[in-house]
Parts: structure tokens; C-alpha cells; sequence
């Protein structure tokens, strides 16, 4: 559809509303330690700070988790010599963009948003503005960038569909072919982790048992404890993914190994088929901890001196607005905002 030709740019971002998980890691950051060292892309990875503030968040909190969540970014893989790593509201375009496109996007889309009728519940009346108007902003954060590929979950494939709706309005209304029209990189379903007490929902930072959750700074004891404690089924495991099918809880701990190994489910169960939990729980809390152990410690070792991770989010942040601002400046100007 796009004559123009886009750098391929990755973008993608996380909320800093409470602690980094098990999830965040296998389902999001993994992947975009991948993206960034494959070398196709120039990568850009955020804390959305502006995001998260759509419910409330205690300013203290939302400090610390910011500066935890980069140390989490960066503890895991992400470096700031490969990646633009920011803080969303240090980069205000973002936000300005984000008004233009409350202008283009239409109350209708936004009244369809599952993520939106779900946070909101029966409280739609009295919930912010920012959270009605919450994915005009995720499609400021991805289109500010002319980002082309954006790493999400599954369920925030609408919100880019979305992002495509905004882009491709903005782009007819003023005969423009100036935003491009993104593809979505949905993540693969071994990376959708689930709570350790219920394999039917997924894991979550805001789930009230802290036991349903690995969070990415238990230390090693407390990791090897959840998982011996995970809910499970009576059966052994089987030798063949589909033997999984109707076991959520099962699925979800085999899930976990594969990611965490960089390895087929299949080929988890070529070499666990068989076990029973017992002696399956103890294999798969070696591993975890095996792997998580040094990023928790790393993270604790940046979190000790927050005015580095505070240096290098004012470096990325000057990076991205060479490229944020210039977008901006050529969106006000097909606007016809006079300078
Ligand atoms: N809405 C995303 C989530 O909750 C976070 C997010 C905000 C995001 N802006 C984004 C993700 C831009 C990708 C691109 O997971």
C-alpha cells in the first residue's frame, strides 16, 4: 500500500505499573533482545510511563518501577549501545503526536476495544480519559518512529489494527502517504505464560497472590519454591504436545521450560515425557533459576546507582527525538500548523 520506503524499525514498549514478571520476560523482552541483535533492525524499546498513568499510580511507585523496568530491559539483554531505550514522557513527542491522532480516530473505534470494555468493566463513567483514549497514544508511540514492526502479545493485536486505522485515515484525509501501515509480530504461543495457581489466566504483575507469578527479582529460593508449588494435575507428562491440550496448568510449565531453553515443546517432552511432576518441578526450578538468577542480580546491582540508569535514559531519550522530532515537524506541517 506505502510507496514510500521505511527504514525497518522495531518498535515496542511495556508499562512500568508494577513489577517485571516471568511473562514480561519470555513473553516481550526476550523477544526483543532477539530483534535487536539480529541486525535488520534499528530497535527502539520503551517504558510507557504515560501509559501506565491511565489508572493511578502512586508517583513513588511509578518512579521506581520505571527505573526497575530499565534495569530489567537492560539486565536481560538490551543494550543501549543497540537500542534506543526510553522512558516515554522524556520523548513529548509522543504525547503531541498522540493529540493529532485523538483528532483522526473516531469515538466508535475506540468504544469497540476489548482492552478498554475489560479495564473498564461496569465503571466505564468513571474511568480517565487517557484510558478511553489510551490506544491513540500506543499508535503515536509506534508511528512517531515510522516504526514498521512491533512485537506485541496477542492481546494487543487490536490495538494495532487500531494503529493501521489511525495511519490509514490520517493518510486519506490529507492525501498523504506519510505513516506507514504496520504489520503486527504477534508472539508464538509458547511465550504466553500463565499464573502458577490457574493455567487459564494469563500471569500478572497485578494478580493480588504474589505465588501466582515469578517476579524477575525473587532471588533463587523464592523462584524454586513457586515452582515447586505450581498447581498441577495428577497425570505424568505426556511425550507429545498434544497430550496437553486439556491440561492448562501442565501446558503452561512445559511452556516455560521450552522458552526458557530456546527449545520446541516437543522436544521438552522427548525428554520429560513420562515424569511425574515431582520430579519434573525440581528439573524445571534448576533451570529457571539457572536462567533468571543473574538477571535478578544484575538488576539489583543497576538498581543500586539509579542516576546511571537515569544517565542512560536521558542518552536514549536524545536519541530518539532525532528522529521524533522531525516526524512531528512534518505531521504539524500537513496538518497546516503554522510554525
Ligand atoms: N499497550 C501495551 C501493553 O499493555 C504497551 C504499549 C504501549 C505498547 N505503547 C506501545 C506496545 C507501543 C507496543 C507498541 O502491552
Amino acid at each position: 500500500m506505502s510507496e514510500q520506503q521505511f527504514t525497518p524499525r522495531v518498535f515496542s514498549g511495556i508499562q512500568p505499573s508494577g513489577g517485571l514478571t516471568l511473562g514480561n520476560y519470555l513473553g516481550a523482552i526476550k523477544r526483543f533482545v532477539d530483534m535487536q541483535n539480529e541486525g535488520s533492525f534499528e530497535t527502539v524499546y520503551c517504558m510507557v510511563d504515560l501509559h501506565a498513568i491511565t489508572t493511578w499510580q502512586d508517583p513513588k511507585d511509578l518512579a521506581h518501577n520505571t527505573r526497575e523496568l530499565a534495569a530489567g530491559f537492560i539486565a536481560s539483554g538490551i543494550s543501549p549501545e543497540k537500542s534506543i531505550l526510553i522512558n516515554q514522557s522524556q520523548v513529548p513527542e509522543h504525547a503531541q503526536l498522540a493529540w493529532i491522532f485523538n483528532c483522526v480516530a473516531r469515538m466508535g473505534w475506540m468504544q469497540r476495544m476489548t482492552q478498554f470494555k475489560d479495564k473498564a468493566g461496569k465503571n466505564a463513567q468513571n474511568v480517565s480519559l487517557g484510558l478511553f483514549g489510551y490506544p491513540a497514544l500506543m499508535a503515536a508511540d509506534i508511528l512517531i518512529y515510522h516504526a514498521t514492526h512491533v512485537p506485541v502479545g496477542d492481546d494487543q493485536k487490536q490495538h494495532l489494527e487500531l494503529t493501521r486505522d489511525i495511519a490509514i485515515k490520517f493518510n486519506h484525509d490529507f492525501g498523504v502517504d506519510f505513516f506507514p501501515v504496520i504489520e503486527p509480530v504477534i508472539e508464538g504461543a509458547a511465550t504466553r505464560v500463565m499464573s502458577l495457581r490457574d493455567g487459564t489466566k494469563k500471569m500478572s504483575k497485578s494478580d493480588p497472590s504474589d505465588a501466582s507469578r515469578i517476579n524477575m527479582t525473587d532471588d533463587a529460593d523464592t523462584i524454586a519454591k513457586k515452582i515447586r508449588k505450581a498447581k498441577t494435575d495428577p497425570d505424568a507428562l505426556p511425550s507429545e504436545a498434544a497430550g496437553l491440550e486439556d491440561r492448562p496448568d501442565a501446558r503452561n510449565l512445559v511452556n516455560i521450560w521450552a522458552a526458557l531453553a530456546d527449545i520446541s515443546v516437543d522436544d521438552v517432552l522427548k525428554e520429560v515425557g513420562g515424569l511425574q511432576f515431582g520430579a519434573f518441578k525440581p528439573m524445571l526450578a534448576d533451570l529457571a533459576v539457572e536462567k533468571l538468577a543473574p538477571i535478578a542480580g544484575e538488576m539489583a546491582r543497576l538498581m543500586a546507582d539509579p542516576a546511571e540508569i537515569d544517565r542512560i535514559l536521558a542518552h536514549g531519550a536524545g536519541q530518539a527525538r532525532e528522529i521524533t522530532a522531525p516526524i512531528l515537524a512534518k505531521t504539524y506541517e500537513i496538518v497546516g500548523m503554522v510554525k
